[in-house]
């Protein structure tokens, strides 16, 4: 590194210690990094290397001796109690180069007098976990947090399966902790970004940002459909009986854990270089992200001689593979307009091999991406998947930037129907609030209540094209009144795929109220936010009727999804759908159909209501239902809990109290459903 200016350094320094906490914070807290991991490193590198030449700089709080941090609790939303760690959860010293994993071994060969080998293992893109283990049975999930403390997440972690509460097998210590990785595999990364287009959320940048997210979701049950994995790779107690880093976690497995079955014990540096140039490929064909190869001295006792730095072990260094890129020319950018009238930049792409894929399209996000690119028309644009699905662009290559390069227009008017559009002051995006009568929007929403996971009609881009074009549909009800007559009639139809449409529409009225839910397209209710929804209003109609607060007191319904069912809720639109829809006989409120159960938790227990509730009296009582529950007009012997609202009647209450019978609030009884 070139010396500069006393100065120079020490501004460089602060500079770049205030941007490493900036992403620390953007990368652990927010689970949105802004730029990859190896821009990071490279600003990191580049911070150590100005504290090892100018020392009198280097301070304690400086992020090269400490590691970020992902406490989340005291943020809004979160009530995660932290809980010191027993021993500190530290990050590992990385490179790229390997001179410097050359230099690595040389430095233990010079530390240790006795022979040593190496634990070769992939390096997992997840989040850390730290398991204790007490009496066999699995007794807190700590995340690494700051390194010392970390959020207490045992709630969320019981629901990876994965994970076993209860171990079995031969001499479990009495207490040991066990540190991994919690990890997304693309598979369900993939359904789960997925989910969140459809809903308009923002998808995940990759999975381990998913998997962080999930972790820390306040709601546990939601965890369940996350998909997510784990694998552990370092034991930790006090007078464990293992001579190294393999035995024990060989015995690890034995006991119900999941450990990596891709780890290697080998002889020599030489080997474990062999052993990264075999993962370098082959990694590719794995289902899950990985990021680097983990090298481990085994023997415990060498690493206990070798010890730790302010941040990270000597007996161990991580290598890092290179994120891979490719550099390609932007040829044009298109603005799609979405069902919810969000208008996404697409860059169209000079076709190019990346990953063993062909790449020609990337999405840009929105225009404030574009404008942090500055891109230009004809720019060589880098492209990355790392770890990620979607090919995302990283940067431009000013250099190869042509002289009559122009900035693409981000549009003013929707390129559909032509009407202004509009930004929302706390989202990114543009929207066209022609909501009514754009109709890229309308058939997008047809495309969407068609969909499997909605309605399952028999109704795919190009029929909803046909139907549009011959002014059939306009709004969702449309669809039920179509007849035989007019589909026969369609281009390239017959009497059998009419039949079949029909029968289609006719099975979707038996579809539950929550798909139903989710198939009106509102706004950010994706699949599990209308099921939350169905679950707890029982009926559209209690939905309609909720008020802000009713709203944002559900577990995970925040500001931004209320306010859109409350704009939906209030549009005549709305109103005038739902009234026809009922008419032609959807599934409006949850029923006691096998089909549309939410649980069984109220099985064999009779129920009666009292007084006014949060939602309405005909609502609960097919919540009851919805869960197995029998709901009965008075109290009786028979009766399990007097479920009693605002306002309950006085003499239903007295006969409770005298038959012995349970009064519960409507705060119980949601507990008992939710538990
Ligand atoms: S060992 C004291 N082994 O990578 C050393 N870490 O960048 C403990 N990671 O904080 C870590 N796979 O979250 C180890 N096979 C593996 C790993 C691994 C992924 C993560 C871990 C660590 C981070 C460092």
């Amino acid at each position: 590194m070139a010396k500069i200016s006393k100065t120079a350094a020490k501004e460089r320094i602060e500079f770049l210690k205030r941007e490493l906490e900036r992403h620390n914070y953007n990368y652990y807290v927010l689970n949105a990094p802004t730029i990859t991991d190896f821009e990071f490193d490279l600003l990191m590198g580049e911070l150590q290397g100005l504290e090892k030449l100018y020392p009198e700089f280097a301070t304690e709080d400086s992020p090269t001796r400490h590691v970020g941090s992902d406490l989340t609790s005291g943020a809004a939303g979160s009530d995660f109690v932290q809980v010191p760690h027993r021993w500190p959860m530290l990050s590992l010293g990385n490179t790229y180069a390997r001179e410097e994993l050359l230099d690595f071994d040389e430095r233990i060969r010079k530390a240790v007098s006795t022979p040593y080998h190496f634990s070769c293992e992939l390096k997992f893109d997840g989040t850390a976990i730290c398991l204790t283990y007490r009496d066999g049975r699995l007794l807190r999930a700590l995340t690494r947090g700051d390194g010392t403390k970390g959020d207490d997440v045992t709630r969320n972690v019981v629901h990876i399966p994965a994970i076993p509460q209860q171990l079995h097998g031969e001499n479990i210590p009495q207490e040991f902790e066990i540190r991994g990785e919690i990890y997304m595999p693309f598979a369900a990364f993939e359904r789960l970004n997925a989910e969140r287009l459809d809903a308009e959320l923002d998808p995940f940048a990759n999975p381990r940002n998913a998997a962080s997210g999930s972790l820390k979701l306040q709601n546990p049950e939601e965890m369940r459909t996350r998909g997510l994995d784990c694998v552990l790779y370092h034991l930790l107690g006090e007078n464990l009986p293992f001579k190294t880093h393999t035995e024990a976690l060989h015995a690890a497995q034995g006991w119900g854990l999941p450990i990596s079955e891709y780890s290697r014990r080998v002889d020599d540096i030489d080997a474990a270089l062999a052993y990264i140039d075999a993962w370098d490929t082959r990694r590719k064909t794995l289902p899950f992200a990985t990021d680097g190869i983990v090298i481990k001295v085994d023997e415990l006792d060498l690493q206990r001689q070798l010890g730790f730095t302010a941040k990270s072990p000597r007996w161990a260094t991580a290598w890092k593979f290179k994120p891979e890129q490719a550099l390609t020319p932007l040829l044009s950018v298109d603005y799609q307009v979405g069902r919810t009238g969000a208008v996404t930049p697409v860059a169209n792409l000079e076709p190019v091999q990346l990953s063993g894929t062909v790449v020609k399209r990337a999405s840009l996000h929105n225009k404030d991406q574009m404008d942090l690119l500055d891109i230009h028309i004809g720019d060589y644009v880098y492209v990355e998947k790392g770890g990620e699905i979607i090919p995302k662009i990283t940067g431009v290559e000013l250099s190869k930037r042509p002289a009559d390069a122009l900035r693409p227009q981000f549009p003013t008017h929707c390129p559909d129907c032509g009407t202004p559009l509009v930004r929302d002051a706390d989202e990114a995006r543009h929207y066209c609030p022609n909501r009514e009568s754009c109709p890229v929007q309308i058939k997008g929403r047809f495309i969407h209540f068609a969909g499997r996971k909605a309605m399952d009609i028999l109704a795919g881009d190009a029929t909803v094209e046909q139907l549009w074009d011959r002014g059939y549909i306009h709004t969702l009800p449309d669809l039920y009144a179509l007849t035989r007559e007019q589909l026969i009639a369609l281009e390239g139809w017959q009497e059998k795929s009419a039949d079949n449409f029909l029968a289609s529409l006719e099975a979707s009225k038996q579809v539950p109220f929550e798909r139903v839910l989710y198939a009106l397209g509102i706004r950010h209710v994706g699949e599990q936010t209308a099921k939350t929804l169905a679950r707890h209003f029982g009926s559209i109609d209690a939905l309609m009727a909720a008020s802000r607060d009713d709203l944002v007191q559900i577990e995970d319904i925040g500001d931004t999804v209320a306010d859109a069912i409350l704009a939906w809720s209030a549009s005549d639109a709305a109103r005038d759908c739902v009234e026809r829809l009922r008419e032609a006989g959807l599934q409006l409120a949850v029923s006691d159909t096998a089909e549309s159960r939410l649980s069984d938790k109220l099985e064999g227990k009779t129920i009666v209501i009292s007084g006014n509730f949060s939602i309405s009296r005909e609502a609960m009582k097919a919540l009851i239902e919805a869960h197995g529950g029998k709901n009965a007009g008075s109290v009786s012997g028979k009766t399990a809990w007097l479920l009693a609202g605002e306002k309950a009647g006085p003499e239903k209450l007295k006969k409770a109290e005298k038959l012995g019978i349970p009064v519960i609030s409507e705060e119980e009884f949601r507990h008992l459903i939710a538990e």
